[in-house]
């Protein structure tokens, strides 16, 4: 199977709308102190839920897409595409577990009675989180946009 254009652009797509609601998430992240007064900052955390929940939805099925339409398409190109393909999958696997501990902090944010903590946990998972999946993400593009796709 040939790595097809439409599949080649939509994979595109999806990644230009996940860099802007990571890039929501990280500028709410910022917007959230750690410590004291973290009342003062519960517009940032619903904001950050909100967040992560979308991206709870959205980032599994992007893996899926890009696995099926992507990856396994340009495995086929030789054996340094096939490394590639392996080395990306490998890495949702790791970027799905940081997702789900994020949703997890996410969840522990409502029930906690330590919020202080809950705020910390949230803050450091969601970054841990948004930061890996940026870079995840630009290396495939520009891994991807050196080839030629067919129509
Ligand atoms: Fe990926
Ligand atoms: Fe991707």
């Amino acid at each position: 199977m040939m790595l097809r254009r439409t599949d080649s652009e939509s994979n595109h797509f999806e990644h230009l709308t996940l860099m802007q609601h990571l890039q929501e998430l990280e500028a709410a992240l910022a917007g959230l102190v750690c410590y004291a007064e973290v009342y003062a900052n519960l517009g940032s955390a619903e904001k950050i839920c909100r967040c992560g929940k979308e991206l709870r939805e959205t980032v599994p099925s992007h893996f899926a897409h890009e696995e099926q339409a992507v990856l396994d398409a340009v495995a086929l190109l030789g054996p340094q595409w096939a490394a590639f393909a392996r080395e990306m999958k490998g890495q949702h696997l790791q970027l799905q577990g940081k997702l789900d501990s994020f949703c997890g902090a996410i969840e522990r944010l409502q029930t906690s009675e330590d919020l202080e903590n809950a705020i910390c946990q949230l803050k450091q998972r969601g970054e841990e989180f948004a930061d890996q999946m940026l870079s995840h993400m630009v290396a495939e593009e520009r891994k991807l946009s050196t080839i030629t796709v067919n129509a």
